[in-house]
């Protein structure tokens, strides 16, 4: 079974248990400063983990594209990937456990379906601890369905319970099916730490948010968040023990031996380089695909990092013309079906992966310049030279090389590298740039003028109107703000009639008018959602958010700019109305002076 089919097989059969198709989020997450990428399919979903009401109802299901970056440095072997599609579906506060392990189960062993034998199934369940008890209820519904005993293991807390995503958020206990991918027939007793049972599927009880000071409180709704990953269970279908081997990378393996100008190789035979060069060109392309172009901090700087690691493997197997646009065509080619944004965006992605190429190529020489000059300081008398930690983390800060190029290049002249003052450095720098990124999130902002921080202040009025107007259920889903214009997408299942955009209208113009001078106050996440404020909730930095409150018509959990009365916004204009994709609708609107 090949990728497409097991991405149609699932979505199939959970539209056929009554769950609506949602589209896959962006890989850049909406209004949340906290968080750089999409982590999960249930990350976009977190508003209505917690409660919120979902325009398209309690059921739902998609295919997500996700990037992990936490195993970056793992990403050569056989099975880390830092891109990857994540299957899954959720139950908003309607099934629960029963359902759920019920239609996890039918999806894997149905004969139209997986069709996997119970005979290569296994299944973990939480064990119980002091924040919630041993899971029974997963435990007899496993047994119920023909799983015997021996093959349900009970597991702690590292192992079986998920979330939250960042560090506060909904979480739960969750129970995992594995797959024997071993010689027949599979051990009669699941040890899960024999590697051969391969982790396939997760579901996830949701019944908690954990809080900033580490408690576990109930959620108001019980929920059920799934995850399946594409890659590796596509892989386990074919008998395949990489994803590597799969037909998501045999055309870019092809294409790379292509501009090598080797002859194809039997797949199993790549190398760690190999792997490499296609993983992180094809997750590049994705977050191109999403709007982000490669610079010097968050998103853009992990996108610039997987491109210049791409290069650097590329060098060390040969590979030094230009590869980076050809190689991401046929990433692009290879998805854009199913990610219509890939075709999209094509010209755009295919010159800044040109344009990244070349200016890393000058920061190369450059970079070699300046490593050789300070190689060459180091007197020549002195034994066990090394290259300090403060060095390392220049090359890596300033020419963007890692510490193995680093290592590698010092190795070749005799010296080694303070590995410890490096991550000295680093983690000092981690630190500032983590304090960085929690004042700078400018919510879709592109520049810092007054025009933008007015139009920025007029989205909160904005949002909080259509609350009032539309109902509750209104989230905000994409924000994008020029000197000119403010864009806001939010969900909404219908157009919006001439009577609501005027009342929105009326309401936003009402407040501009009532002067209401505009506070921010710091405030932990959990004051902040007793306070009622709006925003996403999930958090990895934890702590503090800032809450922008607007008299009694607006309170939001955002990074700013914010104009300081909404006397100064002039008056508020609705412009265009229209859908932006299923389930949410954009409105474009100025302020006129
Ligand atoms: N959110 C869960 C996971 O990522 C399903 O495994």
């Amino acid at each position: 079974m090949q990728a497409k089919d097991l991405r149609k097989k699932y979505i199939d059969f959970f539209r056929s248990k009554g769950h609506t198709v949602i589209q896959s989020a962006s890989l850049i997450p909406d209004n949340d400063p906290t968080v750089l990428f999409t982590t999960a399919g249930m990350h976009p979903l977190v508003p209505y983990l917690l409660g919120g009401k979902h325009p398209l109802g309690k059921r739902l299901t998609n295919v997500q594209k996700c990037i992990r970056t936490g195993d970056i440095d793992e990403v050569g072997d056989p099975v880390h990937l830092t891109f990857f599609e994540m299957l899954g579906n959720w139950s908003l506060g309607d099934y629960f456990k029963n359902e759920a392990i019920e239609f996890s189960f039918e999806f894997l062993t149905g004969k139209d379906n997986l069709n996997i034998p119970l005979d290569r199934l296994a299944v973990t369940v939480f064990a119980g601890d002091e924040n919630a008890p041993f899971d029974q209820e997963a435990f007899d519904k496993w047994r119920s369905l023909g799983i015997s005993e021996k093959r349900i293991a009970k597991c702690p807390k590292e192992d079986n319970w998920w979330g939250p995503a960042g560090q506060t958020g909904p979480c739960g206990p969750d129970t995992e099916m594995f797959y024997w991918t071993g010689p027949l027939p599979a051990p009669e007793i699941f040890d899960p730490k024999d590697r051969r049972w391969v982790e396939i599927w997760n579901d996830v009880f949701m019944q908690y948010n954990k809080t900033a000071e580490g408690k576990f409180e109930p959620l108001s709704q019980k929920n059920v968040d799934t995850g399946m990953g594409v890659e590796r269970v596509t892989a386990i279908l074919q008998g395949k023990d990489s994803c590597y081997l799969t037909e998501l990378f045999a055309p870019l393996f092809a294409k790379l031996d292509e501009l090598r100008g080797v002859p194809g190789i039997d797949a199993s035979g790549r190398s760690r380089s190999e792997r490499i060069v296609v993983e992180h060109i094809r997750a590049a392309t994705f977050i191109m695909a999403d709007g982000i172009t490669p610079g010097k901090v968050d998103q853009a700087y992990v996108l610039r990092r997987l491109i210049r690691r791409a290069i650097r493997e590329a060098r060390k197997i040969g590979l030094t013309a230009s590869f980076t646009d050809k190689m991401a065509k046929v990433v692009i080619d290879n998805y854009k079906d199913f990610y219509p944004e890939l075709g999209a965006g094509e010209k755009a992605i295919l010159e800044e992966f040109a344009r990244e190429e070349q200016q890393f190529a000058e920061t190369l020489e450059h970079g070699i310049k300046e490593f050789e000059k300070l190689i060459a300081r180091v007197p020549e008398h002195i034994q066990n030279k090394v290259v300090s930690g403060k060095n390392a983390f220049y090359l890596y800060e300033t020419f963007g090389f890692p510490l193995e190029l680093t290592a590698e290049m010092a190795a070749e002249k005799g010296f080694t590298v303070d590995r410890e003052g490096y991550e000295e450095a680093y983690a000092k720098h981690q630190e500032l740039s983590r304090k960085g990124a929690e004042q700078k999130f400018k919510g879709g902002l592109s520049d810092h003028s007054e025009a933008t921080a007015e139009l920025h202040t007029a989205t909160h009025l904005l949002h909080a109107a259509l609350r009032k107007v539309l109902g509750e259920h209104v989230a905000q889903k994409g924000s994008n703000i020029n000197a000119e214009r403010l864009r806001f997408d939010f969900s909404h299942p219908d157009k919006m009639t001439q009577e609501q955009l005027d009342e929105v209208e009326r309401l936003v113009n009402e407040a501009i008018a009532a002067r209401t001078p505009i506070q921010c106050r710091e405030m932990t996440v959990d004051e902040a959602r007793a306070q009622s404020a709006i925003g996403l909730f999930g958090d990895k930095y934890g702590e503090k958010v800032r809450v922008y409150t607007m008299g009694s018509f607006s309170k939001e959990i955002c990074g700013g700019p914010h104009a300081a009365n909404t006397g100064d916004l002039g008056h508020f204009k609705i412009q265009k109305e229209e859908s932006s994709s299923r389930g949410v609708r954009r409105i474009k609107a100025v302020l006129e002076k």
